[in-house]
């Protein structure tokens, strides 16, 4: 059955904040969710990180492993985690390129205060904006 994690966490020293930091990323969970069938968004924004994954669920289970395990970030907390009757991302690993218009849209300056269900309302909008 599929799922979608939502989680959130704070980026350490230059991950996010640097294109080396973000293409290591990128490169990595490109080649690993497509073998795996996962489909991912990622957000970072003023050293907070938030990342949307979807996939069946002994696959999520393995990646958040490695995932909560990077020390690359911090302080990760789950926000929603659920089963879902379809995906609604559709690229292996994808990288919101305007994050601030994407939270003025919601009405919120940060990530940091996201709630679980601004989260999905991020989800829905990512791609009108
Ligand atoms: C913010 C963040 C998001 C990540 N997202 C993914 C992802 O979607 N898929 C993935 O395989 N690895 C992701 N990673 C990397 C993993 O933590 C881990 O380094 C990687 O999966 C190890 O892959 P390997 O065993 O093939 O070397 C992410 C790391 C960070 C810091």
């Amino acid at each position: 059955m599929l799922h979608r994690v939502i989680y959130a966490s704070e980026a350490v020293g230059a991950t996010g904040a640097s294109t080396l930091s973000v293409a290591q990323i990128l490169g990595v969970s490109d080649r690993n969710n497509r073998r795996d069938r996962v489909c991912a968004c990622l957000m970072f924004h003023q050293g907070h990180i938030l990342q949307a994954l979807e996939g069946q669920r002994t696959d999520l289970d393995r990646l958040m492993r490695r995932i909560i395990a990077d020390p690359r970030h911090t302080g990760l907390r789950i926000l929603s985690d659920m089963p879902i009757q379809e995906r609604r991302l559709q690229e292996p690993i994808s990288l919101s390129a305007d994050p601030a218009a994407l939270l003025e849209r919601i009405g919120l300056p940060c990530i940091s205060r996201l709630s679980a269900n601004e989260a999905e309302v991020l989800l829905d909008i990512r791609k009108a904006a």
